[in-house]
């Protein structure tokens, strides 16, 4: 996942009433919401939904999503953006898609990012000589050959660093050391945080990395400089070697510290990937599920977003082993380089624009699949109504919440912005941010059962939504 805005609003009310138990009142209720006669045929697919869900969990594709995705990852590794391994498993994706008698699939050319980690190494020199782990954040430049040596400068906050004197900034090192309260709050420290350290005369600088746990273990990611201020090196440290760091400098001793780091930075073609499995009655209308292909460089991307990717993989596949096909087209999307941007997703939007009034719906699973718990919904307060009333057919698989979110998903936000109703996925993720764009994204992250849970829930929405007699209204 990129930068996703993580302002989430849970419509759960949780009512106490004396002594009664705890009643979670669902999002229909709390809502008033009254869909007419669209309830009852929405109701009648929850025998469509029990064959979806038997036939992931205890049928033929049981424990299938795993093993797809430890095949593939195990196989690629890592897949960051411009990579010939990226190009390499977006072919194989493509016939591991073909092999399922899946004929609709193409692939549009876009151009991505392509910046390449070399050595990277930081060296505490003062107090005491003590390698630190770090990760240099995309799109860094390198230091000199020899490196940079010098003091550092420890804030939390922009507003700290912006009241310290320039003259006291000029040719340090600034170390971000901000408390982490919500990705999507904290992340400005990373992604903006080189070009305002470089404001002040820093001549490099460093994150505290971006995530509530950690075992040593630096968490890199996007970061964007500013075009009118000097380019600085930038990397990522772990929260252990923050806080030492922080502990020394409270104690105003000196640190000085060496940073040496290599990268190169261009530009390469990659593709998004469409596979459709065509409507029946309106196939140019969409229903889309899509996770995103690429990864960081670090790991094996199995989390984020291997686990997404192959559950919107799975959708269609799924479908047509059972041989149902919806009255609109399910598209899957395998968007690329979402990591240095939602730079697929961006292409996308722009290729498609005649033709985006046609998305009746949008799905991205990119924070995770550990167990499903329902969606995070962008739409009227009409669409989420529908999708939750959908919801109510996944109480077996406990998969039934409703969150309202203005911004779910990563690359989907690109046309959620636009008007297009759209979800993500909502899961038990909250240890997504220990592994996240780390070492320590591997196979080890994701669990058999909880896959086929999240594959049998989301093939099974996008084909009720995509078969239903309404659409989902748009902004
Ligand atoms: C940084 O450390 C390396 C040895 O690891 C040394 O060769 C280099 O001169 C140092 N850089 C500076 C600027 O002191
Ligand atoms: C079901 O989901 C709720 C949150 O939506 C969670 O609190 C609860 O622990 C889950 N139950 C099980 C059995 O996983
Ligand atoms: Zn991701």
């Amino acid at each position: 996942m990129f930068v996703v805005v993580w302002k989430v609003f849970v419509l759960l009310i949780i009512s106490q009433v004396h002594s009664e138990p705890m009643k979670i009142k669902s999002y229909s209720e709390q809502n008033s919401c009254d869909i007419g006669k669209l309830a009852d045929e929405i109701a009648s697919y929850d025998k469509v939904v029990k064959d979806i869900i038997d036939y992931v969990v205890r049928g033929p594709f049981k424990w299938k999503t795993y093993d797809e995705l430890a095949k593939f990852v195990d196989l690629f590794g890592a897949r960051p953006s411009g990579s010939k391994v990226l190009e390499e498993s977006i072919d194989y994706m493509i016939k591991l898609t073909r092999e399922e008698g899946i004929e609709h699939i193409v692939t549009e050319d876009v151009e991505v990012p392509h910046w390449v980690r070399g050595t990277e190494k930081l060296t505490m020199v003062q107090p005491r000589i003590k390698d630190i782990a770090l990760l240099g954040l995309g799109r860094s430049i390198s230091t000199p050959p020899n490196g940079i040596s010098a003091e550092v400068v420890v804030v939390h906050s922009f507003d700290e660093l912006a009241k310290i004197p320039n003259k006291e900034v000029e040719g340090k090192i600034v170390l971000y050391d901000p408390k982490f309260t919500s990705y999507g709050e904290t992340v400005i420290y990373r992604s903006q945080g080189a070009a305002k350290a470089a404001e002040k005369g820093a001549v490099a600088s460093l994150v505290r990395s971006i995530a509530p746990f950690s075992i040593n273990t630096p968490h890199t990611g996007s970061q964007n400089y500013d075009e009118k201020v000097k380019k600085i090196p930038t990397a990522a440290i772990s929260l252990e070697d923050a806080d030492l760091i922080r502990r020394i400098y409270n104690r105003k001793e000196k640190i000085v510290l060496n940073i040496t780091m290599s990268s190169t930075y261009d530009t390469k073609v990659s593709r998004n990937t469409l596979i459709d499995l065509k409507g029946t009655n309106y196939p140019e209308q969409l229903v889309i599920v899509s996770g995103h292909i690429d990864s960081w460089d670090v790991g094996q991307g199995a989390m984020d977003d291997g686990g997404g990717l192959f559950v919107s993989w799975a959708a269609p596949v799924i479908l047509k082993r059972l041989n149902l096909r919806p009255k609109r087209t399910l598209r899957s999307i395998f968007w690329t380089a979402e990591e240095l941007g939602l730079v697929g997703a961006y292409a996308y939007e722009e290729k498609h624009r005649n033709e985006n009034n046609k998305i009746n719906f949008i799905m991205e699973s990119d924070e995770g699949t550990f167990a499903p718990r329902g969606l995070e919904v962008a739409g009227t307060p009409k669409a989420r109504c529908i999708v939750a009333e959908i919801l109510k057919l996944f109480e077996s698989v406990n998969a039934t919440t409703l969150v309202e979110s203005n911004s779910p998903g990563s690359d989907i936000t690109v046309l959620i912005q636009k008007g297009i109703p759209g979800a993500s996925l909502h899961n038990a993720n909250e240890r997504y941010f220990w592994f996240h764009h780390t070492e320590g994204d591997t196979m080890n992250v994701e669990d058999r059962d909880e896959l086929d849970l999240c594959t049998a829930f989301w093939t099974a929405v996008a084909y009720i939504i995509a078969d239903i007699s309404a659409d989902i209204p748009r902004y």
